[in-house]
């Protein structure tokens, strides 16, 4: 059984609900799924998941200058380099996600495999579009 681990940064409780969404939606294709917040996060689980999907609200001038807020970038810092697990990434957001995901993967880069996928939601629901995005992401391996 393949095994995907969701880690997730969430201020006022929208992007856990996400991480729980995305989680629900891989245990429904067979996974073996574990969600975690950033600070409960065991590097084990991490370095032994096929899939690595992690995510952290939008914080910014909501115009711009959108970033990580900093429990999430400290769960990258200290995470050791980890280059098994296939990873995608997701936020949520009020109006606009801007740089959020270009200051992720630089956060990643070296540390992780690049992520192939990045879903994002105003309101920490999966949309139709968003499964679809995770059935691809299943069936490429
Ligand atoms: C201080 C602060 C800054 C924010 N900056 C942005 C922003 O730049 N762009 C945006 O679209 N939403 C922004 N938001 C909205 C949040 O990203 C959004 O409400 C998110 O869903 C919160 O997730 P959470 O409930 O997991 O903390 C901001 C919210 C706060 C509190």
């Amino acid at each position: 059984m393949k095994k995907a681990i969701v880690v997730y940064r969430s201020h006022s409780g929208v992007t856990r609900r996400y991480g729980e969404e995305i989680g629900a939606a891989l245990k429904k294709h067979g996974i073996q799924v574990e969600i975690t917040s950033v600070g409960d996060c065991d590097f084990a689980a991490v370095a032994e998941a096929d899939y690595l999907l992690t995510g952290c609200w939008t914080s910014g001038l909501f115009f711009v200058l959108q970033h990580p807020d900093e429990p999430w970038m400290a769960f990258v810092r200290d995470m050791p380099e980890t280059k098994r697990p296939r990873v995608g990434l997701f936020t949520t957001y009020k109006l606009a996600t801007g740089s959020q995901f270009p200051k992720m993967r630089a956060a990643l880069a070296g540390k992780t495999n690049d992520p192939v996928f990045e879903l994002k939601s105003r309101n920490g629901h999966l949309s139709a579009a968003d499964e679809k995005t995770l059935e691809g992401f299943l069936a490429d391996g």
